[in-house]
């Protein structure tokens, strides 16, 4: 078993450079299959959730070859339709997307039932919207989803009643070589929505729209193979600048999009921290004493429920009560029994939190119950006086690239340790 030790009341100083994006890369490299030929596929970050999606493609016959540590050629010209080991797509949520690049490829999909983090119900309801509207026939059966339409897909309008990332981009997938016009209304708006667009009109696709409420998807015949680089990830950037502003110091975020992080820096700066923004980084100044603020998650370009967690822990550190309201899931609030361990107040009523600033948190041993409870756990370590020890750290490697190094080089003190079962098991 793996754990994380920190030792916590340092300032972070220096720089941290942001890694590709967890939820743009999954949908891209999945979106592989619909293309007859070699993809280059650059900035892959090297987390878990992309090793499974690339685990996931060899098992289907796909060629992957790394380059270097973050470029690898995907070659789908062979891939086949088989079902994908189910151990793989049960660990990641995004494995739906092999469903939407299934049937546009093969107009035919079986794909066991995603896993991913857990936040209550998670309903796929809008992807089978729009499968079926596009002539696909839909079951979920025996853990399984299965999509066929060997009779052919055909664009048409759909309209979300949900707005949501994964059917948006799944869609997308199915639609892009369906015969016709498909258009997508009530579009989710996220980054990486747009990231797999421009991935997917690289191979030569005809996507217009992506970003906006309504996405225009003309079906063309085929894909070809294309070069692309993921853009920077912006939960990832938004952490290490919640980080930067949880332990004061001064900390330069760099490789990443000023404008994808326009919600937190602005409830930040409403904190009383100091940013200084360049067009591909920000530096994050705190002198540690910030302002209460209220806060509600809400799809992009609204505050992203994937920092909820994280700006959790800044609150606590806050002076006076705060509003954390959840506008996307609906158990965002699992984390806080782990922060109240480290001497947190807040209070849960359904999507509401009430935060009471206690000004410093203290050290404890906590578990990491999802991937951005993971990460706020690291923030509270870092910013908490005394030692914090994380449990399950598998969630935080699902999207961290090299979280531990690149906190120690900002000068954190902060490692992981391995801790063998058998020693693991004598002691419970
Ligand atoms: N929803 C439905 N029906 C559907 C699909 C979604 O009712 O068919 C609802 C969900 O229950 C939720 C809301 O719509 O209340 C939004 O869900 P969405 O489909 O947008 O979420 P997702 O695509 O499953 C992605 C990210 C999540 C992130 C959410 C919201 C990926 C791989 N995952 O999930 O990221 O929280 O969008 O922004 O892109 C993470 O990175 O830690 C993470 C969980």
């Amino acid at each position: 078993m793996e754990k994380i030790i920190i030792s916590g009341g340092r300032p972070l100083n220096g720089e941290i450079p942001v890694s590709g994006f967890k939820n743009a890369a999954v949908a891209i490299v999945l979106a592989t299959i619909l293309t007859e030929d070699k993809c280059i596929i650059e900035n892959l970050p090297q987390i878990s959730d992309v090793t499974i999606s690339l685990e996931i493609l060899r098992s289907m016959g796909v060629r992957i070859k790394y380059i270097n540590k973050t470029t690898a050629e995907i070659d789908s010209t062979f891939v086949k339709p088989d079902l994908a080991p189910y151990e793989l797509v049960r660990k990641m949520r995004a494995s739906y997307y092999l469903v939407g690049s299934l049937l546009g490829r093969f107009k035919k999909a079986v794909v066991g039932l995603p896993g991913g983090c857990d936040f209550g119900v998670r309903p796929i309801d809008q992807h089978i919207k729009g499968f079926e509207a596009l002539g696909s026939k839909v079951t979920v059966e025996s853990g399984c989803i299965e999509a066929d339409a060997t009779k052919g897909l055909v664009g048409t309008n759909i309209y979300m009643d949900v707005v949501s990332v994964g059917a948006t981009i799944n869609v997308m997938l199915a639609a892009v070589k369906a015969d016709g016009v498909t258009v997508i209304e009530n579009a989710a708006h996220e980054p990486h929505v747009v990231d797999t667009a421009n991935f997917l009109n690289a191979c030569g696709a005809d996507i217009s729209g992506a970003g906006t409420d309504t996405i225009k998807i003309r079906g063309v015949k085929n894909l070809h193979g294309a070069t692309y680089a993921i853009i920077p990830d912006m939960i990832e950037a938004g952490t290490y600048l919640i980080a930067g502003a949880a332990t004061g110091g001064k900390l330069r975020v760099t490789n990443l999009i000023p404008k994808h992080l326009d919600s937190l820096t602005a409830k930040l700066e409403e904190m009383g921290v100091t940013l200084i923004e360049e067009d591909e980084a920000i530096t994050v100044i705190s002198d540690g004493k910030l302002n209460r603020a209220n806060i509600k998650t809400q799809p992009y370009p609204g505050f992203p429920t994937d920092l909820n967690p994280q700006m959790g822990v800044l609150l606590c550190l806050a002076q006076g009560t705060s509003i954390l309201t959840e506008g996307v899931w609906e158990n965002r609030f699992r984390y806080v029994e782990e922060l109240k361990r480290m001497g947190a107040k807040i209070k849960v009523d359904g999507r509401t939190a009430v935060v009471e600033g206690v000004g410093a948190l203290s050290g404890a041993g906590v578990r990491a119950l999802d991937l951005r409870a993971g990460a706020a756990m690291i923030v509270a370590g870092l910013a908490a006086t005394g030692r914090t020890t994380i449990e399950e750290i598998f969630h935080i490697q699902r999207g961290y690239e090299d979280i531990i190094e690149k906190l120690q080089a900002v000068g954190a003190d902060i490692r992981m340790v391995t801790i063998p079962d058998n020693i693991y098991e004598k002691a419970n």
